[in-house]
């Protein structure tokens, strides 16, 4: 077959393989690529299966028509493509061996010949002429063996891709390459995402036109690009598709009949795509496949053996093995008397990096319940959440917990009246300009603070570090400047403005003078110019979301029904919490207000 002029394929089919690698089912064989550049000097690019020998040497023959080769370049030592190097030097005797300084040790473990008086050894950069066609050989260490190199032929752009870029099947199968590329990717290079990565890093400074892989078809044109742009999505570890998959074990049925109300759950839900795979019967690669292709996976299975059932704890392994990372995970667990399969699960996954475990954790004690069935619910629709957002006809668009999700700094502005020092928490504080420089500070008019500034027009902002205590926060945004001195106890510095600065906690001062002044109803917004600004120190800005998480206390609501406020921790008790309500401690209003569960 001709790939260009000058190059011919003479790969061979293997149809009567039932698993590659002993492990993937291969239903439309797979081939195993061979190809002959002809020039000046011929070079055979690797050999291939030990069952196709003859076949091989018969299509070479045939293509060198009466002429000796050059090269036999060897890219991988894996034997699916290796396994003949020594049949083919029996044959063509004064060929001269290209390959990896690692790759020749590999040959004399395999046949006890490192071909040490015919052999080239080419690294990162190394060229090869063979006349008109100029030969780059790269190294791909890890894509899939240590020893690989690729070639880059830069007078027809093609890229020998070794390993790279192959799929399950033939080149002639007519299948679309995505499905068992990515079967064969994430099974067979999976775990070597970064090394991946700097391949497709060193393949983007070439002007490729066409991958020749050892598996699989030649990539050209559009086919070529929507691979590469797959490689770097599948190196990365990033989602492909939107979707959820659940794979799930079940020894006598209850495991499944939960799943199936789960599927039906998050397709009603909204969820673009579902797949279901019960991995005692399923092709685990497939389902292994699809948990990296999907950006959610829900895991189903039964404590066994005071641990979970084998053939979820071998799919598991089959994902932290290939570093399984930044998808979102739900749990569902079943056991009739000391169930432990979520918590067994969840260790599993502790190696794994940026994942995110969707709640609750569905807790079946043999079979459904109806406390069960509403976490089932619960499951589905915290899964369903964001794809139910996302779509015009089926998003709420008056959510105002969207304000929330606004990234804020945390901050105590101070002020200073006559003699009197005081301060406020505030979290709206924000540069508007940067020519001129202005910051926009806004204050609730119920405050002190509010006034003072419109009195003097000057204020200091103090950057609070995540280091700041909840004291801190107690004391500036939770008491009244005009029952407490705010500052007792401290040993407040001054700016040249006069005004006081904390001695602690912060990483950045900012004066400000007021340059013009907004009225919005409850606050008043500053607009103000920077008369002073310094850097303290490298500490992290505490944000609202750290305080949230980790500063301040988490409020007691035991017993009470009603709504707490998530800034400060008051809690309002009664049914309905009023629209236009304002926190007495902190005075944020009813949005900063969640109901108590
Ligand atoms: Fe196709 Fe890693 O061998």
């Amino acid at each position: 077959m001709k790939i260009t002029d000058d190059i011919r394929y003479v790969g061979v089919t293997d149809r009567a393989i039932d698993l590659f690698e002993g492990q993937y089912r291969v239903p439309n064989g797979i081939s195993y690529n061979s190809y002959v550049i002809l020039d000046d000097r011929i070079a055979v690019m690797d050999t291939v299966d030990a069952h196709f020998t003859h076949e091989w040497l018969d299509r070479v023959t045939q293509v060198l028509a009466g002429r000796e080769p050059d090269y036999l370049i060897v890219q991988h030592m894996e034997p699916d493509h290796a396994a003949n190097i020594l049949n083919f030097m029996r044959v063509w005797r004064n060929t001269t061996v290209v390959a990896s300084q690692k790759a020749f040790a590999m040959m004399g473990q395999f046949f006890g010949e490192e071909f040490r008086d015919n052999r080239l050894v080419v690294g990162e950069g190394s060229t090869l002429s063979l006349g008109r066609h100029q030969l780059t050989f790269l190294t791909a260490p890890m894509v899939h063996w240590p020893e690989v190199i690729v070639t880059y032929d830069a007078t027809d752009r093609v890229l020998f891709s070794a390993d790279g870029f192959g799929r399950f099947g033939t080149p002639d199968d007519g299948m679309p390459w995505a499905d068992e590329a990515r079967r064969y990717y994430i099974g067979i290079v999976g775990k070597y995402g970064a090394q991946v990565a700097a391949l497709l890093k060193k393949a983007a400074g070439l002007d490729v036109g066409m991958i020749c892989p050892l598996h699989g078809p030649v990539l050209s044109g559009d086919e070529m690009t929507d691979a590469l742009r797959l490689y770097r999505i599948w190196s990365s570890y990033t989602a492909e598709s939107d979707g959820i998959v659940i794979a799930y074990t079940s020894v006598y049925g209850n495991t499944r009949h939960a799943v199936e109300l789960l599927a039906d759950g998050l397709r009603a839900g909204g969820a673009p795509e579902v797949r279901v795979y019960d991995l005692a019967r399923c092709d685990l690669s497939q389902a292994t496949a699809d948990a990296f292709r999907f950006g959610k996976l829900v895991l189903a299975t039964t404590t066994y053996n005071a641990d979970i059932f084998p053939a979820m704890r071998t799919f598991l392994c089959g994902l932290t093995e290939r570093n399984f990372r930044g998808r979102t995970v739900g749990l569902m667990e079943n056991g009739s008397w000391a169930p432990m399969a979520a918590k067994v699960m969840r260790g599993i996954l502790d190696e794994c990096r940026d994942l995110t475990f969707a709640e609750p954790v569905v807790h079946l004690r043999s079979a459904l319940s109806d406390s069960s069935r509403a976490e089932l619910d619960a499951l589905a629709d915290a899964l369903t959440r964001e794809y139910r957002a996302s779509r015009s006809d089926t998003a709420n668009k008056h959510d105002l917990r969207a304000l929330s999700r606004i990234g804020y700094g945390l901050y105590v502005v101070t002020t200073r009246d006559g003699e009197r020092d005081n301060g406020l928490i505030v979290n709206t504080v924000t540069q508007v300009s940067d020519s001129p420089n202005r910051i926009a500070v806004t204050v609730n008019k119920q405050n002190l603070s509010y006034h003072t500034i419109c009195k003097t027009g000057i204020l200091n902002v103090n950057c609070l570090t995540e280091q700041t205590p909840f004291e801190v926060f107690e004391t500036f945004g939770f008491r009244s400047g005009r029952t407490t001195d705010k500052f007792a106890g401290w040993t407040p510095l001054r700016s040249d403005n006069g005004l006081a600065f904390l001695p602690r906690y912060i990483n950045a001062l900012l004066s400000l003078r007021v340059e013009q002044t907004v009225d919005l109803g409850t606050h008043g917004m500053f607009i103000c110019s920077v008369t002073e600004a310094r850097v303290i120190s490298d500490a992290d800005s505490m944000s609202y979301r750290y305080y949230q998480e980790r500063v301040k206390p988490k409020p007691e609501t035991g017993g009470k029904s009603g709504y707490v406020c998530k800034v400060c921790g008051y809690v309002y008790e009664g049914d309905t919490l009023p629209d236009d309500f304002i926190c007495p401690l902190c005075k944020h209003g009813a949005a900063d207000f969640e109901k108590i569960r």
